[in-house]
């Protein structure tokens, strides 16, 4: 039970962590907004383009909601949980909005989209719905609502990038920070939600993903993570071949152009798609120190048969062979995956070659899901949800099981070993420890006692001792 308690914590921080943004400078802005943000690393990113939208027109953060004149939500519609969440969230808003009817609560993201203004019926506190490709309009449509008006805007586009908006970091630590490379996605998987709520794939102009990263690193960052659904269809054309002397820019080209800004400046990239990430991508990967040996490889399921009816577009012989690829390229390389247990028609002899695939690609970290049905989704009107709940539970703690007993075995294999490691911050325990992370993107504990270094320096920790979880050591 405890495991799936761990399972559901690793769930919550990955795809519903709430968080409250820090504050610049609160006397500055007329006015202050909240935003809590759920789901994906994009969508946390896409609560930093919306601070800096907000704060053009006089609106600054604050982490007080109960001072805040603005009450966002961005939310996500992945698994029926995640909009359980909100719902609840904003049950609790309802009280503050009584005692303050001046202020406005908003509906930002992938829930905003899927469920548009029938939103507006539903939860009868809300003044705002505005899907992913529409914060631009933000500055109006909160105009109409102080008007009094319930203001509704969730067009998708096919251009929308946001690429000369710089985003206003919320929460940061000030040495990771997050670029958006692209948004939307092409692939249809039949389980998924996400073409609906964020529409067609569409690549960030290079320079201004590389303007941005540039930018984070000229003030002290350390590392960037560049996020898309599926990074490695990134595909840019420049309107002219001399800006960059090149054609096109792929994946490939632009994990380089990151790598080149310097050595010191960490490069991470989430999320792959088997069938798209190229031999191209991992050569450049081993070819750069500071590009990380770490690559999130989502497999979904382990069952040919089930791939083909998610529409994966993989075998499960092509993903082990992709596997065998990263592993002969990129020797150490880290591996992460998800994996959604039960989908439609699932038998025991599918989950069974889901155990097997995972034990085959020897995962250090895995998400796990159990199948939620999903409103609209391909496979909602193609297939019957008929795994019962009990059966998809007890699979999924199968699933977990395993994936323990792989991350702890995983994690004993780097005892002894010594890692270039970058300080993060405090570790949660204590703040006489560090917490960092190695090239890999395994969690490292380590003293601070004897050592001069600080928050945003690379160190060589040597690891004496693991948790499944986490590495413990010593810098050396
Ligand atoms: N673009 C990424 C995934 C984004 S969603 C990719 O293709 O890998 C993150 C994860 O949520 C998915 O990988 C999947 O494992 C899980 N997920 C998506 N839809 C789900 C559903 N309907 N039920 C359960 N898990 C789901
Ligand atoms: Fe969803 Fe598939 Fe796109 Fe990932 S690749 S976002 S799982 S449709
Ligand atoms: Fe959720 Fe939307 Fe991300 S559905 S996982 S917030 S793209």
């Amino acid at each position: 039970m405890l495991d799936v308690l761990t399972q559901k914590v690793h769930d919550e921080a990955r795809q519903g962590e709430a968080f409250a943004p820090f504050i610049n400078d609160p006397a500055q802005y007329k006015k202050k907004f909240y935003i809590e943000s759920y789901g994906c690393q994009m969508n946390f990113s896409d609560s930093e383009i919306v601070a800096s939208i907000l704060q053009d027109v006089g609106f600054g953060a604050t982490r007080d909601c109960s001072e805040a004149d603005l009450i966002l939500l961005n939310t996500c519609s992945i698994r029926e949980k995640a909009e359980q969440t909100v719902r609840k969230r904003l049950t609790e808003f309802r009280k503050i909005k009584v005692a303050r009817p001046g202020l406005l609560v908003g509906v930002l993201g992938c829930m905003a989209e899927r469920i548009k203004a029938k939103l507006l019926e539903e939860e009868q506190l809300v003044d705002i719905v505005v899907g992913p490709d529409a914060y631009r309009s933000l500055p109006a449509l909160l105009e109409e609502a102080e008007g009094g008006q319930k203001a509704v805007n969730v067009l998708l586009s096919r251009e929308e990038t946001y690429a000369d908006i710089s985003p206003v970091r919320l929460n940061s630590n000030g040495v990771s920070g997050f670029v958006s490379i692209m948004r939307g996605c092409n692939n249809m998987c039949t389980f998924c939600v996400v073409p609906f709520t964020r529409g067609r794939e569409r690549s960030r102009n290079a320079f201004s993903i590389i303007k941005e990263c540039q930018d984070l690193f000229d003030r002290g960052y350390k590392e960037v993570t560049l996020l898309g659904q599926n990074v490695d269809s990134y595909y840019f054309t420049p309107e002219t071949t001399d800006d960059t002397g090149r054609d096109t820019v792929t994946f490939a080209s632009l994990l380089e152009m990151v790598a080149n800004i310097s050595p010191l400046l960490r490069v991470r990239f989430s999320t792959s798609h088997p069938k798209d990430i190229t031999d191209d991508v991992l050569h450049v990967i081993a070819k750069y120190e500071n590009i990380c040996n770490y690559i999130h490889l989502p497999v979904q399921s382990g069952s040919t048969r089930i791939l083909q009816m998610m529409n994966r577009t993989y075998t499960r012989e092509w993903y082990l062979a992709k596997i065998d690829r990263i592993r002969e390229i990129i020797p150490g390389c880290g591996i992460s995956s998800d994996i959604i247990a039960g989908f439609c028609t699932e038998t025991e002899e599918d989950h069974q070659s889901t155990l097997s695939l995972m034990e085959y690609s020897g995962y250090d970290l895995s998400y796990m899901f159990f199948y939620s049905e999903r409103p609209g989704t391909l496979a909602q009107r193609r297939y019957k949800d008929d795994v019962p709940e009990m059966i998809k539970k007890r699979r999924l703690q199968e699933i977990v099981d395993l994936q323990n007993r792989l991350s702890r075995k995983s994690n004993e294999k780097d005892l002894g070993k010594t890692f270039g490691v970058l300080i993060e911050g405090n570790s949660k325990k204590s703040d006489q420890d560090w917490m960092g992370r190695t090239s890999h993107n395994k969690v490292i504990v380590f003293s601070k006692t004897g050592a001069d270094c600080s928050k945003g320096d690379y160190v060589k920790v040597k690891v004496t001792d693991c948790t499944k979880a986490t590495l413990l050591g010593e810098i050396v």
